[in-house]
């Protein structure tokens, strides 16, 4: 759990890196409509949820540096604690609770909301919002600031509006140690999954009923949702990227490539492994998957504080190019497939991303466009791959093969803790605990 100190520290240091006299407004998120009155299940906005972890719909964070308040100033606009919102949709804790439970100067209810803005804009020089995230926020903000600039012959309303995504993803990229114990939680109840769909799928079961197996392990540990659309590919499915369909019947002799994780209190995992739903890899299928873990094992031995992705994403070109070039999938040397970057025919995605609160997270990849070096607290996945569809002009015996081995690594002040090293990844690991499963 993140503790309530820990909020309050994020909102200090957000205002300190904001202008003198400035307003934060970070609106939560809403309900999205699925059809007629039916909702998608309710996902907090991560930026709202980083600086406050409250988990009602609608509300808003306000911040203030102005010296008016002395100290720091903070406000929160919540859901109306109403007796029909109850019976219909869910308890709400209403601002006079929230005033404790997030050590608030004052609190709103909803229907202050415009109120509470304008209010809140005044006297402020800047203003800080995600324009372009949320089109009601953007008209209640830009409708406030419209009033304020009408009164004649006043000046109330802040001259500028900032941006405040920068702000709060450099933030973000940053884990703390409470995130990062989160985290490892999130990564253990992934891994877990992931052995338990290693030992059910069996050949002739459909990758959706895979699917559920991990989506089982995730609940009963207290994840309810995967932090991103599940895959599921047997056979040449594991060649599509994205792949969520999930729906195919597996056949004996199928690679399945499952990419899952579970979101525990908001944090992400984000795992892929890829076996035989045999329980034993064909000599084809174990070529190109040692080249894969090769890749992988290699970049996860250079990462570390100091290194950067490029040269990351590099280590694995090459060791997947000297891999393919030895199998005959690439014609030529060595140094000719890496000079035109052939390899990009099979391992077309990129070698890792930042993971936290959102599976691919934010933060800046580059600064003043030189890639950024690794510095430790930062989170990321590494996760190379080998993918040759069914009609690619390559030995048969490779063809329709998708791999692709993640791993989520902790950058520390010595190189890069894996915390998702519980799931079986090499060949003699996978075999053996297939060896108990259904085929
Ligand atoms: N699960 C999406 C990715 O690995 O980036
Ligand atoms: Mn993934
Ligand atoms: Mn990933």
């Amino acid at each position: 759990m993140i503790s309530q100190q820990e909020f309050i520290a994020r909102q200090d240091r957000l205002l300190a890196e904001c202008e003198p006299n400035s307003v934060c407004l970070v609106p939560a998120a809403s309900l999205v409509t699925r059809s007629n009155d039916t909702h998608y299940l309710f996902r907090q906005n991560s930026n709202f949820w980083y600086l406050t972890g409250f988990e009602e719909p609608d509300a808003w964070l306000i911040l203030s540096n102005h010296p008016r308040y002395g100290e720091n100033y903070r406000a929160m606009v919540c859901p109306t604690k109403d007796k029909t919102t109850e019976i219909w949709q869910g308890k709400r804790l209403g601002a006079d609770a929230a005033l404790a439970r997030f050590s608030l100067d004052e609190a709103f209810d909803l229907e202050e909301l415009d109120d509470a803005v304008l209010e809140n804009l005044q006297g402020h020089d800047n203003v800080y919002f995600a324009l372009g995230d949320n089109a009601s926020a953007d008209t209640l903000l830009m409708d406030a600031m419209s009033h304020l600039r009408g009164i004649p012959k006043r000046a109330l309303a802040p001259s500028s509006i900032k941006d405040i995504r920068p702000l709060i993803h450099e933030m973000r990229l940053f884990k703390s140690a409470c995130e990062i114990a989160v985290m490892k939680a999130a990564a253990q109840i992934s891994a877990r999954a992931h052995k338990r769909a290693m030992t059910f799928a069996h050949s002739g079961c459909y990758e959706y009923q895979i699917e559920a197996e991990l989506h089982h392990e995730f609940a009963m540990a207290g994840a309810r949702s995967p932090a991103y659309g599940t895959i599921v590919g047997a056979g040449s499915n594991a060649c599509i990227l994205h792949y969520t369909q999930n729906n195919a019947q597996i056949c004996d002799g199928d690679l399945i490539l499952i990419d899952a994780g579970a979101e525990y209190l908001g944090y992400a995992a984000d795992i892929s492994r890829t076996f035989p739903v045999s329980g034993k890899f064909s000599e084809s299928q174990k070529a190109l998957y040692e080249i894969v873990l090769a890749a992988q094992e290699k970049v996860l031995t250079m990462v570390g504080p100091g290194t950067t992705l490029t040269e990351a994403m590099q280590c694995s070109a090459e060791v997947i190019t000297q891999g393919l070039v030895a199998l005959g999938v690439l014609k030529g040397s060595v140094a000719e497939n890496l000079a035109s970057k052939a390899w990009q025919q099979f391992y077309m995605h990129g070698v890792g991303h930042y993971l936290g609160l959102d599976v691919h997270d934010v933060g800046e990849y580059k600064i003043e466009g030189e890639d950024r070096p690794f510095k430790p607290g930062m989170v990321l996945t590494i996760e190379p791959g080998i993918y040759i569809s069914d009609d690619a002009d390559v030995p048969s015996q490779y063809k329709g093969i998708g791999i692709r081995i993640e791993d989520n690594v902790v950058i520390t002040a010595t190189g890069a803790e894996v915390i998702t090293n519980d799931v079986p990844k090499s060949i003699e690991q996978i075999e053996q605990l297939m060896k108990g499963s259904p085929d």
